[in-house]
């Protein structure tokens, strides 16, 4: 009687028991033999069969592009990194214990795949690892990292301010093959495009056009590596570059084909042009500042700059000439106009010696003739006045009509080396710009 009372009873306290032990996660724990650290679960490729690779998959989703740095070839983001694996020895059936279908423990328990980038150039504490890894009923064992990644990009700047830049972000194992290590996604590019356009938050001058996935085995002598590259393709918002180079430099080019019409005297002009020099010099330094200092293929805008001043050095070049020839034209005109003084005024005072006389008879003659009857004398020297004014501004005009028929030869060349000059900068202007237009759309 008492036996099987007994037996009732144990059987009760063992379900009660076992339901106790079930609930809990020590009993999960226990289970999976984990109170008891083994090292041995840290140190071995979680696998029954040596011969069968661990798939790891990662899923990498881009919250921000925080910076780019075209001198040193560098793009830095701001990444979430997911990392899921199958450890074959942790398994449990969570109807066994209470449903529990996650456990988390922390990382230093178990074995992590090493997969690093190998673009990464980022220092030490940038990357921030989930301190504990995630575990569920059918072994999947995943862990998460942030990370402030800056990873190198060879940056292709030919088409500068307009231009598109291809990254690779490459997942690679440390020290395992392909025949431990495979690595894998488990979203495809669109989604995780999709999802980085989401949540993504700053990406300053950039914009996220895609990012594709590719898996591959690389080849190096023996070993075969399993990698997996994350093409990211950013396009530049190229506003902010229109606006303080490209506007500029286009309308100094027009302010230099537009002082072509500044008159030439006082010098004015040429100093307008070297202003404009100097401006372009400030910008060409703005310019220094962004470009990497490399010699395979120069990028556009850096043609456009130097194409810009190397015109507007030329034009200076021209005025300066130009300024020279007139100068050399008014020296000479100078010199002439002293060396043919003498022989005027000599003719001029000849012509009065000799004029006068006939014209103050007659003038006296006339003057004594309307005078007279006037009872006036002093009208006589009144024409007299008169008539010296008109002989000598009759002179004056005549002097001055002389200049103007005779324009020294220098004069003459200037005027033509300018207009041949403007005509072919004019041209020379609108064929670059056209050239720049179509290089750049
Ligand atoms: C836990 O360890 C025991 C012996 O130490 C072993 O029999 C059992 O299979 C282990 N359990 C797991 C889940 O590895
Ligand atoms: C990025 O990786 C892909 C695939 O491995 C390769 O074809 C491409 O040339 C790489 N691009 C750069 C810029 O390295
Ligand atoms: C790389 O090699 C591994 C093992 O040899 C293989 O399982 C995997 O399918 C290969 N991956 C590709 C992309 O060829």
């Amino acid at each position: 009687m008492a036996a099987p009372r007994t037996l009732a009873f144990l059987a009760l306290f063992g379900v009660s028991s076992s339901r106790s032990s079930e609930c809990s996660y020590n009993g999960l724990l226990n289970h999976l033999n984990l109170t008891n650290p083994d090292r041995i679960l840290q140190i071995r490729r979680p696998v029954k069969d040596w011969t069968s690779a661990t798939l790891v998959q990662l899923d990498m989703v881009m919250f921000g592009i925080l910076d780019t740095n075209e001198k040193s070839q560098t793009v830095t983001s701001h990444n979430w990194i997911e990392m899921q694996w199958t450890n074959e020895f942790l398994t449990w059936n969570s109807s066994d214990f209470c449903g529990i279908d996650t456990l988390s423990f922390p990382r230093s328990m178990v074995w992590i795949p090493d997969i690093n980038i190998q673009e990464d150039a980022s220092d030490g504490g940038s990357a921030q690892m989930d301190p504990v890894v995630i575990i569920r009923p059918s072994g999947l064992t995943s862990t998460t990292a942030r990370q402030r990644l800056t990873f190198t990009c060879q940056f292709r700047l030919f088409m500068f301010p307009f231009d598109k830049q291809h990254c690779n972000i490459t997942f690679s194992s440390m020290s395992a093959d392909a025949r431990s290590i495979v690595l894998g996604s488990v979203k495809n590019g669109t989604t995780i495009t999709r999802i980085s356009e989401q949540v993504m938050i700053t990406q300053g001058e950039w914009q996220l056009n895609s990012m594709q996935i590719v898996k591959e085995n690389m080849t190096d002598g023996q070993l075969i590596t399993s990698k997996l590259t994350y093409m990211v393709t950013l396009e530049r918002k190229p506003l902010l570059y229109v606006i303080i180079l490209i506007v500029p430099l286009f309308y100094l080019l027009i302010l230099d084909l537009a002082s072509f019409f500044i008159c030439e005297a006082g010098g004015e002009k040429l100093g307008f042009k070297v202003t404009i020099l100097l401006s372009i010099s400030v910008l060409l330094l703005i310019l220094k500042d962004i470009l990497p200092s490399t010699e395979n293929g120069l990028p556009l805008i850096a043609m456009y700059c130097i194409s810009v001043f190397t015109m507007v050095w030329l034009s200076v070049l021209e005025a300066m000439l130009i300024s020279l020839l007139l100068h050399l034209e008014d020296s000479l005109g100078k010199k002439a106009q002293g060396s043919a003084d003498t022989p005027a005024d000599i003719q001029l005072e000849a012509k009065s010696q000799k004029e006068p006389p006939g014209v103050e008879e007659k003038g006296r003659f006339e003057a004594g003739k309307r005078c007279f009857p006037l009872d006036r004398p002093c009208d006589r020297d009144l024409l007299q006045l008169i008539l010296d004014d008109v002989r000598a501004s009759r002179q004056l005009a005549a002097s001055q009509a002389k200049d103007q028929r005779k324009p020294g030869c220098y004069s003459k060349l200037a005027k033509v080396i300018d207009s041949v000059f403007f005509v072919c900068y004019f041209l020379t202007v609108l064929v670059f710009l056209f050239y720049m237009c179509i290089s750049w759309i």
